[in-house]
């Protein structure tokens, strides 16, 4: 199925602020979380089917070291993800992991586990 996008700016944002001072983002900014251990983006994302799903991170981390950090849908046990340098801010990747989704609406938290924070998130594909 074709995938649908959540922007980051749209979601739940704890300990973190939406921007849009690197260029490249999509939507109308990204999320600049706080580099604090436990900041966090939450979306709310509908499936159709329950079932495995690819969830599609378009993130920026322009710092020389990689930022993990842990997901966790509908509240399940987290997974450790971890976001690699893409040299400068202004240059976004995307990182996919595959997630077990009920059908109908679930949450994916995605959390900043080190006290470095996450990496800059412009949006989500389910
Ligand atoms: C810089 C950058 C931010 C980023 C931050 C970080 O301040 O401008 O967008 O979030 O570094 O290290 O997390
Ligand atoms: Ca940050
Ligand atoms: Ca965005």
């Amino acid at each position: 199925a074709p995938s649908t996008e959540y922007q980051a700016e749209s979601a739940t944002i704890v300990q973190g602020a939406v921007e849009s001072n690197h260029a490249g983002y999509t939507g109308s900014g990204f999320v600049n979380l706080d580099n604090v251990a436990g900041s966090y983006v939450e979306w709310n994302v509908s499936a159709a089917t329950a079932g495995t799903q690819g969830l599609s991170f378009r993130f920026a981390n322009g710092t020389t070291a990689a930022r993990p950090m842990d997901v966790s849908v509908n509240g399940g046990a987290p997974v450790s993800v971890t976001f690699p340098s893409t040299s400068v801010w202004t240059n976004w990747q995307t990182l996919g992991v595959n997630a077990a989704l009920r059908a109908g609406a679930n949450t994916v938290r995605a959390t900043s586990s080190s006290a470095s924070g996450g990496p800059n998130l412009d949006k989500l594909d389910v």
